[in-house]
């Protein structure tokens, strides 16, 4: 079967080796198309792939419809909210993720965006540390998780608001639940977002949250930029001098974070929170193993769509 790596921010070489070796000794041929600039170059190189390989890459109707011969897309990743799931079910392709296997680099991103913060981007004056700050998880999941093991080496008190996770699982990693994210909110000096992008996210973090953080609040998204409502991000700028934005990814109003709000945010140039050679490795390969267990076994374990 011919299998399709198509990523326009590539995977690190030691990765795209190590994908290489579960297609080589399955017997499955692997195709690159990396670093591709225009969409128009997916739609011509998927027209003969059998599997498909993506990362944050959008998979429309129109890709689908280009690729004739596709079984399987994996987005080699957490977050599927690029794969369009009712096209996919409509064109009989299944759509996988591979969940968990970056989530440690997106945690580590997210600390070292508070770092950075608290010293001020090493601009020379007094900062502060992370140690008996107050952390809140909004979503606990495979990311959430990682953050509450290394918050917890940082000495910082950790929170919880998940409504898919019950309170045992949070006390048994540290974690103090809370019953809401009111809660959450109000207790938190740093609060870090982890839920998906869907229907019910979208927007969802907004001004009533950001009005009951403490002082000195930092909001760290290393999610997706679309769960934040950004009009009322920029009210609460203008409100509170003592409020901070750490983001993976620029938000749409970034210009005027750069022209009113210097030294209260950080923005990634370009979505970084899995980009380490480890998760690259780790997502990569599982992605291949997904696909070529599917082709032999019809394994959907990780299938998201119906
Ligand atoms: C994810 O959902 O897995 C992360 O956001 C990583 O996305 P990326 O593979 O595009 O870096």
């Amino acid at each position: 079967m011919k299998i399709l790596v198509a990523t326009e921010k590539p995977f690190a070489p030691v990765a795209i080796s190590l994908i290489r070796d579960v297609t080589d000794s399955t017997g499955h041929e692997l195709t690159l198309l990396e670093n591709y600039k225009d969409v128009s170059e997916l739609l011509a190189a998927v027209t003969d792939a059998d599997a498909l390989i993506v990362r944050s890459d959008k998979v429309t109707a129109d890709v689908l419809d280009a690729a004739k011969k596709l079984r399987i897309v994996v987005r080699a990743g957490a977050g599927y909210d690029n794969l369009d799931l009712e096209a996919c079910t409509a064109h009989n392709v299944v759509a996988m993720n591979t969940p968990g296997q970056n989530s440690n680099a997106v945690a580590e991103l997210a600390f070292e965006m508070m770092l950075y913060h608290a010293r001020g981007g090493f601009g020379g004056k007094s900062g502060t540390e992370l140690r008996g700050k107050s952390l809140g998880l909004h979503a606990f999941g495979n990311v959430g998780k990682y953050m509450a093991e290394i918050g917890k080496g940082f000495g910082m008190e950790l929170f919880a608001f998940d409504p898919f996770v019950g309170d045992e699982d949070m006390k048994m990693a540290g974690v103090t639940p809370c019953k809401s994210p009111e809660e959450l909110y109000s207790k938190c000096r740093y609060i870090s977002l982890h839920m998906p992008a869907n229907e019910k996210t979208k927007k969802s973090i907004g001004y009533d949250f950001f009005k009951i953080m403490p002082e000195a609040a930092v909001l760290v998204n290393t999610a997706r930029k679309e769960v934040i409502d950004e009009e009322a991000l920029l009210k609460i700028f203008e409100e509170r001098n003592d409020f901070s934005y750490l983001s993976d990814v620029e938000p749409d109003s970034k210009a005027v974070f750069e022209e009113k709000y210097k030294g209260r945010f950080i923005f990634t140039a370009k979505k970084m929170g899995a980009q380490t050679e480890e998760a690259n490795i780790n997502a990569g390969v599982a992605a291949a193993k997904q696909i070529v267990d599917y082709f032999s076994t019809g394994n959907e374990k990780f299938r998201v769509n119906k």
